[in-house]
């Protein structure tokens, strides 16, 4: 295993050390904790689900990329479902900053590509950012989740973002992780556009029209999706090759695993992904190809 998360590991509380490195060495282990899982961890080690949180934050920070500030952030999302979601930011040493992942989006749209349609927590090592507070009041259930820090009492968002901006401002009544399907499809046969549709079936784009998805397809033949999180104040959107990328990187493998991406986006929309696409993609490795369509 990862010699860093085992000496973060070795750290826990006795009783997790071995069920948590069980569940983190299985084959099948996808950066997520279900919720009979989250039970027994509890249960083996007397921590309530709060404090367990909190004790594997170390383990979600370990998934970050930060090759400009090697500044660690881990935030564990916990879905409507009850299962745990990790996310850790990511960094991109030569592109603008502002492709940069934060921890708390990374495991927001971890949950939300995996089908949840709300958050009932997210729990952070550090007391997120301007721009987090921003992209998490474009959630649907912005006023029904808790954030939680180290050493803090549990607090809604309305605690850390008073007299906020958000969708409502501009009409918009469907936030993000709302279940949607814009109903696109593909003409050609071809798997990797597929699942970039489906990804872009499936993105919050209400204010710009530019439904889109991008499919990562590794070298192992495993494909990670991605689908386009815009938000009200703009800025704080998440482009879709990030979201692919940082579950990428929170499923343990490497951006040298990527052997080729797959773009889609609406035709008509107001902006493109495309040529900030083909931009982050060059710093990773300008050899990886990029396929693109319109739907
Ligand atoms: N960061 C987060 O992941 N979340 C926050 O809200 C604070 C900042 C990351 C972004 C960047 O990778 C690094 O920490 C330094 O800002
Ligand atoms: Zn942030």
């Amino acid at each position: 295993m990862h010699s860093q998360r085992e000496m973060i590991i070795q750290a826990l509380p006795n009783a997790l050390q071995q069920p948590v490195r069980d569940l983190m060495t299985a084959p099948g282990f996808d950066a997520t904790i279900a919720k009979q899982s989250v039970k027994a961890l509890s249960d083996a080690s007397g921590l309530d689900e709060s404090q367990l949180k909190l004790a594997l934050l170390p383990l979600a920070a370990s998934f970050s990329y930060t090759p400009i500030s090697k500044f660690n952030v881990g935030a564990i999302v916990t879905g409507k479902s009850g299962k745990l979601y990790f996310g850790a930011n990511m960094e991109f040493t030569g592109a603008q900053l502002g492709q940069t992942v934060h921890a708390e989006q990374s495991a927001i749209s971890h949950a939300w590509i995996k089908g949840e349609t709300a958050i009932t927590n997210i729990t952070i090592n550090y007391s997120p950012c301007g721009h987090c507070r921003q992209f998490m009041n474009e959630l649907d259930c912005a006023s029904e989740f808790d954030i939680q820090l180290p050493d803090h009492a549990p607090q809604p968002l309305h605690y850390y973002l008073p007299d906020s901006f958000g969708p409502k401002d501009l009409d918009v009544t469907e936030g993000l992780m709302h279940p949607t399907s814009h109903d696109y499809s593909l003409d050609q046969q071809h798997p990797l556009l597929q699942r970039a549709v489906d990804a872009a079936n499936m993105s919050h784009a209400p204010y710009t029209g530019d439904h889109s998805g991008i499919a990562i397809e590794l070298a192992n033949g495993k494909v990670f999706i991605g689908s386009y999180a815009e938000n009200a104040a703009f800025n704080p959107s998440l482009p879709p090759l990030q979201v692919a990328l940082s579950q990428v990187l929170i499923h343990g493998f490497q951006f040298s695993d990527i052997q080729s991406v797959a773009l889609v986006e609406a035709s008509g929309g107001a902006i493109s992904h495309l040529a900030d696409t083909q931009a982050t993609l060059d710093v990773i490795d300008p050899d990886i190809p990029l396929i693109y369509t319109n739907i």
